[in-house]
Protein backbone atom coordinates (compact mmCIF):
# COMPACT_ATOMS: atom_id res chain seq x y z
CA UNK A 1 0.00 0.00 0.00
CA UNK A 2 1.26 3.71 -0.60
CA UNK A 3 2.95 4.89 2.41
CA UNK A 4 1.56 8.18 4.48
CA UNK A 5 4.01 10.76 3.53
CA UNK A 6 4.92 13.10 6.86
CA UNK A 7 6.70 16.24 6.94
CA UNK A 8 7.73 17.15 9.87
CA UNK A 9 8.28 20.32 11.47
CA UNK A 10 10.64 20.87 14.97
CA UNK A 11 13.23 18.82 15.79
CA UNK A 12 13.54 19.11 19.71
CA UNK A 13 12.27 16.93 22.80
CA UNK A 14 8.87 15.71 20.74
CA UNK A 15 10.00 15.73 16.60
CA UNK A 16 12.76 13.78 18.02
CA UNK A 17 10.93 11.46 19.68
CA UNK A 18 8.61 10.68 16.94
CA UNK A 19 11.53 9.97 14.26
CA UNK A 20 12.65 7.67 17.42
CA UNK A 21 9.17 5.83 17.64
CA UNK A 22 8.25 5.32 13.80
CA UNK A 23 12.24 3.89 13.46
CA UNK A 24 12.09 1.24 16.11
CA UNK A 25 8.51 0.42 15.54
CA UNK A 26 8.46 0.74 12.39
CA UNK A 27 7.08 -3.01 11.22
CA UNK A 28 4.41 -2.70 13.84
CA UNK A 29 3.18 0.79 13.14
CA UNK A 30 3.19 -0.61 9.36
CA UNK A 31 0.90 -3.31 10.22
CA UNK A 32 -1.39 -1.43 12.72
CA UNK A 33 -1.85 1.47 10.20
CA UNK A 34 -2.18 -0.47 7.01
CA UNK A 35 0.60 1.25 5.30
CA UNK A 36 4.04 2.54 6.27
CA UNK A 37 4.24 5.70 7.68
CA UNK A 38 7.31 7.74 6.03
CA UNK A 39 9.28 10.64 7.30
CA UNK A 40 9.52 12.47 4.08
CA UNK A 41 10.89 16.05 4.91
CA UNK A 42 12.02 17.92 8.02
CA UNK A 43 12.20 21.58 9.09
CA UNK A 44 14.06 23.58 12.44
CA UNK A 45 16.02 26.16 13.13
CA UNK A 46 19.06 24.74 13.13
CA UNK A 47 20.33 22.54 10.85
CA UNK A 48 23.73 21.70 11.67
CA UNK A 49 22.78 20.78 15.36
CA UNK A 50 23.30 17.19 16.27
CA UNK A 51 19.89 15.89 17.59
CA UNK A 52 20.94 12.12 17.80
CA UNK A 53 19.10 10.89 14.95
CA UNK A 54 20.21 10.43 11.27
CA UNK A 55 18.37 13.14 9.03
CA UNK A 56 20.34 12.81 5.87
CA UNK A 57 17.72 10.08 4.93
CA UNK A 58 14.85 13.36 4.75
CA UNK A 59 14.97 16.40 2.72
CA UNK A 60 15.70 19.39 4.93
CA UNK A 61 13.53 22.66 4.37
CA UNK A 62 14.68 25.99 5.52
CA UNK A 63 11.50 28.19 5.71
CA UNK A 64 9.75 26.04 7.89
CA UNK A 65 6.11 27.46 7.26
CA UNK A 66 6.75 26.01 3.17
CA UNK A 67 6.85 22.46 4.67
CA UNK A 68 2.75 23.13 3.98
CA UNK A 69 3.99 22.61 0.43
CA UNK A 70 6.30 20.02 0.19
CA UNK A 71 5.28 16.43 -1.35
CA UNK A 72 3.52 15.31 1.90
CA UNK A 73 -0.07 14.23 2.79
CA UNK A 74 0.34 15.78 6.55
CA UNK A 75 2.16 18.03 8.36
CA UNK A 76 2.93 17.41 11.88
CA UNK A 77 4.17 20.60 13.76
CA UNK A 78 6.19 20.29 16.93
CA UNK A 79 7.46 23.52 17.35
CA UNK A 80 5.36 25.52 19.59
CA UNK A 81 4.01 29.08 19.95
CA UNK A 82 0.39 30.23 19.77
CA UNK A 83 1.57 32.05 17.01
CA UNK A 84 4.10 32.49 14.86
CA UNK A 85 5.29 29.57 12.50
CA UNK A 86 3.37 27.12 13.92
CA UNK A 87 0.09 28.99 13.13
CA UNK A 88 1.64 29.76 9.44
CA UNK A 89 2.27 26.40 8.51
CA UNK A 90 -0.92 24.94 10.14
CA UNK A 91 -2.83 27.64 7.74
CA UNK A 92 -1.22 27.23 5.04
CA UNK A 93 -0.98 23.46 5.46
CA UNK A 94 -5.05 23.02 5.78
CA UNK A 95 -4.93 25.50 2.46
CA UNK A 96 -3.30 23.12 0.85
CA UNK A 97 -5.57 20.68 1.93
CA UNK A 98 -3.47 18.41 3.62
CA UNK A 99 -3.65 17.16 7.22
CA UNK A 100 -2.42 18.52 10.10
CA UNK A 101 -1.05 17.12 13.25
CA UNK A 102 0.20 18.80 16.41
CA UNK A 103 1.19 18.80 19.84
CA UNK A 104 0.39 22.26 20.69
CA UNK A 105 -1.84 23.19 23.10
CA UNK A 106 -1.46 27.25 22.94
CA UNK A 107 -2.26 27.47 19.45
CA UNK A 108 -4.74 24.81 19.82
CA UNK A 109 -6.55 26.82 22.59
CA UNK A 110 -6.28 30.31 21.14
CA UNK A 111 -6.58 29.64 17.24
CA UNK A 112 -8.45 26.24 18.18
CA UNK A 113 -12.25 26.98 16.56
CA UNK A 114 -10.44 28.74 12.93
CA UNK A 115 -8.24 25.80 12.62
CA UNK A 116 -10.92 23.09 13.07
CA UNK A 117 -13.07 25.16 10.34
CA UNK A 118 -10.06 25.29 8.07
CA UNK A 119 -9.60 21.51 8.59
CA UNK A 120 -13.34 20.77 8.09
CA UNK A 121 -13.34 22.58 4.95
CA UNK A 122 -10.51 21.13 3.46
CA UNK A 123 -11.90 17.40 4.19
CA UNK A 124 -8.73 17.28 6.04
CA UNK A 125 -7.75 15.97 9.86
CA UNK A 126 -6.58 18.12 12.55
CA UNK A 127 -5.40 16.10 14.78
CA UNK A 128 -3.58 16.49 18.74
CA UNK A 129 -3.56 13.78 20.97
CA UNK A 130 -0.28 14.72 22.37
CA UNK A 131 -1.36 18.61 23.14
CA UNK A 132 -3.53 17.05 26.59
CA UNK A 133 -1.85 15.39 28.85
CA UNK A 134 1.28 13.82 27.03
CA UNK A 135 0.99 10.00 26.10
CA UNK A 136 -2.43 9.74 27.98
CA UNK A 137 -5.42 8.96 25.27
CA UNK A 138 -7.66 11.16 26.87
CA UNK A 139 -8.41 13.21 23.61
CA UNK A 140 -9.54 9.52 21.72
CA UNK A 141 -11.07 8.71 25.81
CA UNK A 142 -13.37 12.03 25.39
CA UNK A 143 -13.76 12.53 21.77
CA UNK A 144 -14.89 8.85 20.91
CA UNK A 145 -15.13 6.77 24.35
CA UNK A 146 -17.30 8.90 25.97
CA UNK A 147 -19.34 10.30 22.99
CA UNK A 148 -22.62 9.63 24.27
CA UNK A 149 -22.21 10.81 27.37
CA UNK A 150 -23.62 14.75 29.09
CA UNK A 151 -20.05 15.12 31.03
CA UNK A 152 -21.05 17.16 34.03
CA UNK A 153 -16.91 17.72 35.32
CA UNK A 154 -14.03 17.28 34.09
CA UNK A 155 -10.77 17.78 36.02
CA UNK A 156 -7.11 16.70 36.52
CA UNK A 157 -3.58 17.31 36.90
CA UNK A 158 -2.61 18.47 33.50
CA UNK A 159 1.00 20.29 33.77
CA UNK A 160 3.63 17.77 34.66
CA UNK A 161 6.47 20.09 35.07
CA UNK A 162 4.39 21.59 38.10
CA UNK A 163 3.60 18.15 39.16
CA UNK A 164 7.05 17.18 39.07
CA UNK A 165 7.67 20.24 41.54
CA UNK A 166 5.10 19.84 43.85
CA UNK A 167 5.97 16.36 44.30
CA UNK A 168 9.20 16.63 44.17
CA UNK A 169 9.00 19.53 47.29
CA UNK A 170 6.62 17.46 49.10
CA UNK A 171 8.78 13.94 49.13
CA UNK A 172 12.05 15.46 49.23
CA UNK A 173 11.42 18.75 50.54
CA UNK A 174 13.79 20.77 48.11
CA UNK A 175 13.61 24.08 46.84
CA UNK A 176 10.98 25.46 43.87
CA UNK A 177 13.71 26.67 41.37
CA UNK A 178 15.93 23.59 41.95
CA UNK A 179 13.33 21.01 40.80
CA UNK A 180 12.20 23.73 38.28
CA UNK A 181 15.90 23.04 36.75
CA UNK A 182 15.87 19.50 36.96
CA UNK A 183 12.20 19.47 35.12
CA UNK A 184 13.26 21.77 32.42
CA UNK A 185 16.77 19.22 31.95
CA UNK A 186 14.01 16.42 31.69
CA UNK A 187 12.36 18.28 28.38
CA UNK A 188 8.92 18.62 30.53
CA UNK A 189 9.15 22.41 30.82
CA UNK A 190 7.93 24.50 28.16
CA UNK A 191 10.27 26.85 26.00
CA UNK A 192 9.02 29.76 28.54
CA UNK A 193 8.77 27.48 31.62
CA UNK A 194 6.36 30.86 33.59
CA UNK A 195 3.47 28.87 31.21
CA UNK A 196 4.22 26.07 33.43
CA UNK A 197 4.19 27.34 36.99
CA UNK A 198 1.69 30.34 36.29
CA UNK A 199 -1.02 27.74 35.23
CA UNK A 200 -0.98 29.16 31.90
CA UNK A 201 0.01 25.93 29.93
CA UNK A 202 -2.67 23.66 32.35
CA UNK A 203 -5.29 26.03 31.22
CA UNK A 204 -4.52 25.69 27.34
CA UNK A 205 -5.35 22.03 27.99
CA UNK A 206 -8.28 22.51 30.25
CA UNK A 207 -9.41 24.94 27.20
CA UNK A 208 -9.09 21.90 24.71
CA UNK A 209 -10.69 19.37 27.48
CA UNK A 210 -13.34 21.50 27.62
CA UNK A 211 -14.24 21.76 24.39
CA UNK A 212 -14.44 18.54 23.81
CA UNK A 213 -17.10 17.65 27.29
CA UNK A 214 -18.95 20.12 26.77
CA UNK A 215 -19.60 20.69 22.91
CA UNK A 216 -17.76 24.57 23.09
CA UNK A 217 -15.08 26.22 21.07
CA UNK A 218 -12.04 26.46 22.85
CA UNK A 219 -11.43 29.82 24.75
CA UNK A 220 -8.67 30.24 26.87
CA UNK A 221 -9.86 33.61 27.94
CA UNK A 222 -12.72 32.31 29.83
CA UNK A 223 -10.00 30.30 32.04
CA UNK A 224 -9.49 31.77 35.79
CA UNK A 225 -5.55 31.05 36.08
CA UNK A 226 -2.96 31.12 38.99
CA UNK A 227 -0.16 28.62 39.31
CA UNK A 228 2.54 27.67 42.41
CA UNK A 229 5.04 30.36 41.30
CA UNK A 230 4.88 31.25 45.37
CA UNK A 231 4.16 27.62 46.60
CA UNK A 232 6.39 26.87 49.99
CA UNK A 233 8.09 23.88 50.84
CA UNK A 234 6.10 25.41 54.14
CA UNK A 235 3.14 25.48 52.77
CA UNK A 236 3.26 21.83 51.26
CA UNK A 237 4.20 20.12 54.91
CA UNK A 238 1.70 21.83 56.99
CA UNK A 239 -1.48 20.67 54.34
CA UNK A 240 0.62 17.30 55.26
CA UNK A 241 -0.19 17.92 58.39
CA UNK A 242 -3.77 18.28 57.69
CA UNK A 243 -4.47 15.07 55.67
CA UNK A 244 -3.99 16.99 52.28
CA UNK A 245 -1.42 17.31 49.36
CA UNK A 246 -1.16 20.64 46.92
CA UNK A 247 -1.87 19.71 43.25
CA UNK A 248 -2.20 22.18 40.38
CA UNK A 249 -5.61 21.19 39.08
CA UNK A 250 -7.93 22.15 36.26
CA UNK A 251 -11.32 22.26 36.82
CA UNK A 252 -14.33 22.78 33.83
CA UNK A 253 -17.47 22.27 34.77
CA UNK A 254 -21.20 23.10 33.40
CA UNK A 255 -24.15 23.95 35.40
CA UNK A 256 -27.42 26.08 34.82
CA UNK A 257 -25.54 29.10 34.37
CA UNK A 258 -22.59 27.92 32.18
CA UNK A 259 -19.63 26.57 32.19
CA UNK A 260 -16.49 27.09 34.42
CA UNK A 261 -12.98 26.90 33.98
CA UNK A 262 -10.13 27.29 36.65
CA UNK A 263 -6.49 26.06 37.14
CA UNK A 264 -5.05 26.64 40.30
CA UNK A 265 -3.23 25.04 43.24
CA UNK A 266 -5.83 22.60 44.95
CA UNK A 267 -5.66 21.00 48.44
CA UNK A 268 -6.17 17.46 47.42
CA UNK A 269 -7.32 15.26 50.37
CA UNK A 270 -5.16 12.17 51.13
CA UNK A 271 -7.54 9.78 49.76
CA UNK A 272 -8.19 10.83 46.53
CA UNK A 273 -6.61 9.65 43.44
CA UNK A 274 -5.16 12.74 42.42
CA UNK A 275 -3.30 13.21 45.62
CA UNK A 276 -1.22 9.73 44.48
CA UNK A 277 -0.33 11.18 41.47
CA UNK A 278 3.32 11.86 41.52
CA UNK A 279 6.37 13.34 39.36
CA UNK A 280 5.54 14.29 35.67
CA UNK A 281 2.38 12.17 35.60
CA UNK A 282 -0.95 13.28 34.72
CA UNK A 283 -4.58 12.49 35.34
CA UNK A 284 -7.60 13.37 34.02
CA UNK A 285 -11.28 12.43 35.74
CA UNK A 286 -14.50 13.08 33.38
CA UNK A 287 -18.31 12.13 35.04
CA UNK A 288 -20.17 11.43 31.82
CA UNK A 289 -23.89 10.59 33.23
CA UNK A 290 -23.85 7.07 31.95
CA UNK A 291 -20.11 5.73 31.79
CA UNK A 292 -19.85 7.02 35.30
CA UNK A 293 -16.05 8.22 36.42
CA UNK A 294 -13.54 7.66 33.93
CA UNK A 295 -9.84 8.06 34.86
CA UNK A 296 -6.78 8.20 32.61
CA UNK A 297 -3.76 8.37 33.98
CA UNK A 298 -0.27 8.44 32.78
CA UNK A 299 2.92 9.92 31.84
CA UNK A 300 1.60 13.89 30.92
CA UNK A 301 5.13 14.90 29.03
CA UNK A 302 8.43 13.81 28.20
CA UNK A 303 10.11 12.94 24.79
CA UNK A 304 8.51 8.88 24.87
CA UNK A 305 4.92 9.31 25.63
CA UNK A 306 4.26 12.33 23.82
CA UNK A 307 5.69 11.13 20.45
CA UNK A 308 4.01 7.99 20.78
CA UNK A 309 0.52 10.31 21.11
CA UNK A 310 2.00 11.87 17.99
CA UNK A 311 2.11 9.00 15.73
CA UNK A 312 -1.07 7.23 17.43
CA UNK A 313 -2.77 10.31 15.05
CA UNK A 314 -0.62 9.75 12.07
CA UNK A 315 -1.87 5.68 12.55
CA UNK A 316 -5.51 7.12 12.31
CA UNK A 317 -4.96 9.35 9.52
CA UNK A 318 -3.25 6.26 7.52
CA UNK A 319 -6.11 4.08 8.49
CA UNK A 320 -8.39 6.93 7.16
CA UNK A 321 -10.04 7.56 10.53
CA UNK A 322 -10.84 10.80 11.55
CA UNK A 323 -13.94 13.17 12.08
CA UNK A 324 -14.36 16.58 13.30
CA UNK A 325 -11.52 17.84 15.42
CA UNK A 326 -13.67 18.46 18.43
CA UNK A 327 -16.18 15.47 18.30
CA UNK A 328 -18.79 17.55 16.49
CA UNK A 329 -18.33 19.91 13.49
CA UNK A 330 -16.86 23.10 14.40
CA UNK A 331 -20.08 25.45 13.30
CA UNK A 332 -22.14 23.58 15.86
CA UNK A 333 -19.69 24.02 18.97
CA UNK A 334 -21.12 26.89 21.04
CA UNK A 335 -19.07 30.19 21.73
CA UNK A 336 -18.41 32.54 24.99
CA UNK A 337 -18.84 30.06 27.87
CA UNK A 338 -22.29 27.89 27.01
CA UNK A 339 -22.31 24.54 27.52
CA UNK A 340 -24.28 22.01 24.70
CA UNK A 341 -26.18 21.40 27.73
CA UNK A 342 -27.46 24.22 30.81
CA UNK A 343 -29.32 21.37 32.67
CA UNK A 344 -26.80 19.32 34.51
P1 LIG B 1 11.71 21.78 21.87
O1 LIG B 1 12.08 23.15 22.30
O2 LIG B 1 12.49 20.63 22.39
O3 LIG B 1 11.76 21.72 20.27
C1 LIG B 1 11.23 22.72 19.46
C2 LIG B 1 11.68 22.48 18.03
O4 LIG B 1 11.11 23.50 17.22
C3 LIG B 1 13.19 22.56 17.84
O5 LIG B 1 13.62 21.58 16.93
C4 LIG B 1 13.42 23.95 17.24
O6 LIG B 1 14.49 24.03 16.34
C5 LIG B 1 12.13 24.15 16.47
N1 LIG B 1 11.81 25.56 16.35
C6 LIG B 1 11.66 26.46 17.34
N2 LIG B 1 11.37 27.69 16.83
C7 LIG B 1 11.35 27.53 15.49
C8 LIG B 1 11.14 28.44 14.42
N3 LIG B 1 10.88 29.74 14.61
N4 LIG B 1 11.20 27.95 13.15
C9 LIG B 1 11.48 26.63 12.94
N5 LIG B 1 11.70 25.74 13.93
C10 LIG B 1 11.63 26.18 15.19
O7 LIG B 1 10.16 21.62 22.17
P2 LIG B 1 9.35 20.30 22.51
O8 LIG B 1 9.71 19.23 21.56
O9 LIG B 1 9.43 20.04 23.97
O10 LIG B 1 7.85 20.79 22.26
C11 LIG B 1 7.30 20.87 20.95
C12 LIG B 1 5.80 21.07 21.05
O11 LIG B 1 5.24 19.97 21.75
C13 LIG B 1 5.36 22.32 21.83
O12 LIG B 1 4.16 22.80 21.28
C14 LIG B 1 5.11 21.76 23.22
O13 LIG B 1 4.20 22.55 23.96
C15 LIG B 1 4.51 20.43 22.88
N6 LIG B 1 4.56 19.42 23.91
C16 LIG B 1 5.74 19.11 24.51
C17 LIG B 1 5.81 18.13 25.46
C18 LIG B 1 7.07 17.76 26.15
O14 LIG B 1 7.02 16.95 27.08
N7 LIG B 1 8.22 18.30 25.76
C19 LIG B 1 4.60 17.37 25.83
C20 LIG B 1 3.39 17.75 25.12
C21 LIG B 1 3.40 18.74 24.19
P3 LIG B 1 16.04 23.84 16.81
O15 LIG B 1 16.10 22.44 17.37
O16 LIG B 1 16.80 23.95 15.53
O17 LIG B 1 16.31 24.89 17.80
N1 LIG C 1 5.29 21.52 29.71
C1 LIG C 1 4.26 20.56 29.62
C2 LIG C 1 4.10 19.88 30.97
C3 LIG C 1 4.58 19.54 28.56
O1 LIG C 1 5.00 20.02 31.80
O2 LIG C 1 3.08 19.26 31.21
C4 LIG C 1 3.46 18.55 28.31
O3 LIG C 1 2.37 19.18 27.70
Amino acid sequence: AQALRVALAGLGTVGGGVIRVLDENRELITRRAGRPIEVVAVSARDRAKNRGVDLSRFAWVDDTASLAEAEADVVVELIGGSDGPALALARRTLAAGKGFVTANKAMLAHHGLELARAAEAAGQPLKFEAAVAGGIPVIKGLREGAAANAIARVYGILNGTCNFIVSKMEAEGRDFAEVLAEAQALGFAEADPSFDIDGVDAAHKLSILASLAFGTAPAFGDVAISGIRHLLAADIAEAAALGYRVRLVGVAEADAHGLFQRVHAHLVPNDHPLAHVTGATNAVVAEGNFVGRLLFQGAGAGEGPTASAVVADLIDIARGEFGPPYAMPADALATSGAADSGER
